[in-house]
């Protein structure tokens, strides 16, 4: 079965002060699933000594080489020293921001699992694609090409993202959910076998406390990645705690 994680994306937020958002996460216990936030790189050090392994760091994006001439950019490894143990790949603001391809996310997963990190590869189709209806055929394509040959099925995270859903306050319907996360289960197990069932798949766009007990009910959904309401702890919390106690 797979692992149950609620997993946090700063995007481009926090300073220094808001590391007490990431102490007071780190002190809640949290039983039944496991508890991710992924901070800009420059809080990743500080946040790592405030968490003390209670909580897991993870990166939002690493480089394809371990180290190189690569002005601003940063490598699995560093991530891996700042106290990093995931790193998220792939997700849709990078796709579209730094046209991200999916061979570039898989080459990204490669170096991130190479330096001992999970990848947290994210996928989703824009309304546009789902307009057309073409969500599963979009999602299935990213699957096969943001997934490198040779994964580590055990340091992987795959996360669907609908980018209509990013931020916006909607949500796909829990059987629209429940279709793409069958699709992405039924994709894993026929490309890399019983293994895959173990794989957590997270369910990501305008996750919040509200919402998250219903979302976590769907079939095949083992966690969410979380945007806006991983912010402040005590949403964060909220939604880890529809989680743990699911
Ligand atoms: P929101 O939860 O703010 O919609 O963001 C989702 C997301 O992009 C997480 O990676």
């Amino acid at each position: 079965m797979a692992r149950r994680l609620v997993a946090g994306n700063w995007k481009m937020h926090g300073l220094g002060a808001d590391l007490a958002e990431v102490a007071a996460v780190a002190a809640a216990p949290a039983a039944g699933c496991e508890v991710l936030l992924c901070l800009p790189a420059t809080l990743l050090h500080r946040g790592a000594a405030l968490a003390q392994g209670r909580i897991a760091l993870g990166g939002q994006d690493c480089h394809r080489a371990g180290q190189g001439a690569h002005t601003g950019d940063i490598s699995a490894a560093m991530l891996a020293d700042a106290g990093a143990t995931h790193v998220i790949l792939g997700h849709s603001e990078r796709r579209a921001d730094h046209a991200e391809t999916d061979a570039m996310v898989a080459a990204k997963a490669q170096a991130a699992q190479g330096a001992g990190l999970v990848a947290v590869v994210c996928l989703g189709e824009t309304l546009g694609d789902r307009d057309a209806g073409r969500t599963l055929e979009v999602v299935a394509a990213q699957l096969a090409g943001s997934v490198p040959e040779g994964v580590d099925l055990a340091r992987l995270v795959l996360a669907y993202e609908p980018v209509w859903a990013i931020g916006t306050g909607r949500t796909p319907t829990e059987a629209q959910i429940a279709e793409v996360h069958g699709a992405l289960r039924a994709g894993l197990a026929a490309r890399f076998g019983a293994a895959a069932a173990d794989v957590p798949l997270l369910y990501g766009g305008s996750v919040k406390p509200g919402n998250a007990a219903a979302i976590f009910a769907v079939p095949d959904v083992d966690g969410a990645l979380v945007g806006g309401a991983s912010l402040k702890a005590a949403e964060f919390l909220a939604i880890v705690g529809a989680l743990a106690g699911r």
